[in-house]
């Protein structure tokens, strides 16, 4: 049996009241801490959706299937999970890992140009902090990647996800190494703050 509970992107939706509802929903269908949540969607939906499967009922399994490239190289991978408050970004949350993350590159051509463009600056993060080989596949593939070439995007996708999942392996709690991770994201941060999430994090 599954329930589905929709709710809208944005980094504007992040609120508590949005994640009531998903708390509350989980209640109305009388969902125990065997069953598991799944995270269809970009960053907000997996950082949601982790965040009640780890709070609710103290803490029950979740899976993700992202869609946007921001969410496969990023925020789907390594279980950082949360709610942005008035004050800022990601001040409450969790570390939880989901149990599974699916990545299908075929829903990366239903993004806008733009919402791609957001995803390539995580690759290209991943890239500066340490992979140097995904930096060269990108100077040589820039075509490919441009126009969506599955295999080209299924490389540089595993790169990411390959390269996320060492440093979180070696620091899944961030006191150190998994900093990293962060390069570019205070900046980002602050600006998407002071824009009133008006200029997206990529
Ligand atoms: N987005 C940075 C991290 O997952 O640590």
């Amino acid at each position: 049996r599954a329930q589905v509970v929709v709710f809208p992107g944005g980094e504007q939706h992040m609120s508590v009241e949005t994640l009531m509802r998903l708390w509350q929903a989980c209640l109305d269908d009388g969902l125990e801490r065997g069953s598991t949540r799944a995270a269809l969607g970009g960053g907000v939906v997996s950082d949601f959706t982790g965040f009640a499967a780890a709070t609710y009922m103290r803490g029950c399994s979740w899976v993700a299937f992202p869609t946007t490239l921001l969410a496969m190289v990023d925020s789907s991978v390594g279980g950082k999970t949360g709610v942005d408050l008035a004050a800022g970004k990601n001040l409450v949350g969790a570390f939880h890992q989901p149990r599974m993350v699916w990545i299908d590159p075929e829903f990366l051509t239903t993004l806008s140009p733009d919402q791609f463009r957001q995803g390539m600056a995580e690759v290209i993060k991943t890239a500066v902090i340490g992979d140097e080989a995904l930096w060269d596949f990108l100077e040589g593939h820039t075509d490919a990647v441009r126009r969506c070439e599955p295999e080209a995007l299924a490389h540089m996708i595993s790169a990411c996800c390959r390269f996320k999942a060492a440093v979180v392996e070696a620091d899944e709690k961030e006191s150190g190494r998994r900093r990293i991770l962060n390069f570019g994201h205070t900046f980002g941060h602050a600006i998407e703050k002071v824009s009133n999430y008006e200029i997206p994090h990529g």
